[in-house]
C-alpha cells in the first residue's frame, strides 16, 4: 500500500486522499519516530518556486518562495481560497508541488512517503472531523505516537500532556463524536501535539473556540516555543496574529504578497485591503481616532497613554 503513494505516483501531482481516515491506512509504518534536537538556525521549511494546480484552470499556488527556520512562529493569512490550506497540505505530503520544490528539514518532500513526513510535520486539519478516526478520545490522542513507534512510557507521557494542555482529561474515555465542535477541535489539536514533531501546522486553530479555549491554545504555543518547535498557523484572526505571532506570510490568489513582521504588515493598510483583510481592532481604533501610535495590541495601546 505504501508504495502506491511514494513520490506521488497516483496522479499528476496529487495524492488521492482528502481526509485523515484515508491517511491512517497508509501513513504510519515501520519507521521509528525521530525527534532530534534542531540547530536553531536550521531551515525547517523551504519552498523554492513552488507551484500547485488542482487542474489546468485552478492554479492554487504560484511561484512560492519561503524559508522558515527552527523555532519560528509564523502566521499564514489570506482571503478565502487564497491557497493557505493547499500550502499546508504540501508540508505533510498530502500534496506535492506541480513544479518547483519543497524541502522539509533539507529533504525534498516529493521523495518522501507520507509516513516519513509524519515524523517531521504534524498538521491540524481545518475541519476536526476530517482528522478524528477513533471512538475514544484517549485512543485518538494516542494514535499518532503509537503509530510513530514511540515506547509506551513516552506515548503515555505525551498523551497525558496533550490531554491536560487542552483540558480534555475529563473526556478521555468519551467518544469524540459525542463532544461539541470546539471540544472535537481540542481533541484534534491534542492529537497532533502528542506526535511531538519538530514542525507543527495549525489550519485555523482558533476558529470556533471560545476565549478560554483560545487562552489554552496560546499557553500551548508558548510551551511549543520554549521547546524550540517550528509553528505555522493559518488564521483569519488578525487580533490573534497581532498579539501572538511575530512573522506573517500573506497569500493572495495563490501568490505570496507579503512575508515579514506582523507589525509591518498591519501598518500597510493598502495591502491588507487588497487582500480583503482588516487590521487588528486596536489599529482600526487608532486610525479612527487619528492616533499616530504603532500599537497593535490593547496592552501596547494602553501603554501609549
Ligand atoms: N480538492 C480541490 N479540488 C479542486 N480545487 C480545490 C481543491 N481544494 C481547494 N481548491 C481550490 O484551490 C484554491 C485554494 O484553496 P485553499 O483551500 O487552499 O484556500 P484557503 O486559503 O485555505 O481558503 P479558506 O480560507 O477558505 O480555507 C481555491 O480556489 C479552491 O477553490
Ligand atoms: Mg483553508
Amino acid at each position: 500500500m505504501d508504495t502506491v503513494y511514494t513520490g506521488g505516483s497516483t496522479g499528476p501531482n496529487k495524492r488521492p486522499l482528502d481526509c485523515w481516515r484515508t491517511l491512517i491506512r497508509i501513513v504510519f509504518h515501520h519507521d521509528q519516530g525521530t525527534n532530534k534536537k534542531m540547530n536553531p538556525k536550521e531551515i525547517q521549511v523551504h519552498a523554492d518556486n513552488l507551484t500547485f494546480k488542482y487542474s489546468s484552470e485552478i492554479i492554487a499556488l504560484q511561484n512560492i518562495f519561503l524559508k522558515i527556520i527552527a523555532g519560528e512562529r509564523v502566521a499564514l493569512i489570506g482571503h478565502n481560497g487564497s491557497g493557505k490550506t493547499t500550502l499546508a497540505r504540501h508540508l505533510n505530503g498530502l500534496l506535492y508541488p506541480f513544479s518547483g520544490k519543497l524541502w522539509i528539514q533539507g529533504i525534498d518532500s516529493s521523495t518522501q512517503r507520507v509516513s516519513q513526513l509524519a515524523k517531521k510535520v504534524a498538521l491540524l486539519f481545518q475541519n476536526p472531523d476530517d482528522q478524528i478516526c477513533k471512538r475514544v478520545v484517549r485512543d485518538e490522542v494516542a494514535f499518532g505516537p503509537r503509530n510513530l513507534g514511540y515506547p509506551k512510557e513516552k506515548t503515555d507521557r505525551l498523551v497525558n500532556w496533550a490531554l491536560s494542555d487542552f483540558d480534555l482529561l475529563p473526556f478521555q474515555r468519551t467518544n469524540p463524536h459525542d463532544l461539541g465542535l470546539s471540544e472535537r477541535k481540542r481533541v484534534a489539536m491534542a492529537s497532533i501535539l502528542s506526535m511531538d514533531t519538530p514542525i507543527i501546522v495549525f489550519d485555523e486553530p482558533t476558529a470556533g473556540l471560545d476565549p478560554y479555549e483560545i487562552r489554552l491554545f496560546i499557553t500551548t504555543l508558548q510551551r511549543l516555543k520554549d521547546r524550540g518547535k517550528t509553528v505555522l498557523i493559518i488564521t483569519h484572526d488578525m487580533d490573534f496574529v497581532a498579539e501572538n505571532i511575530p512573522r506573517t506570510i500573506c497569500l493572495q490568489n495563490g501568490k505570496k504578497v507579503f512575508d515579514g513582521s506582523s507589525r509591518e504588515l498591519f501598518s500597510n493598510h493598502e495591502l491588507l485591503s487588497s487582500c480583503r483583510l482588516l487590521p487588528p481592532q486596536v489599529v482600526r481604533l487608532s486610525i479612527h481616532f487619528q492616533q499616530t501610535t504603532t500599537a497593535m495590541t490593547p496592552e501596547e495601546f494602553i501603554d501609549g497613554f
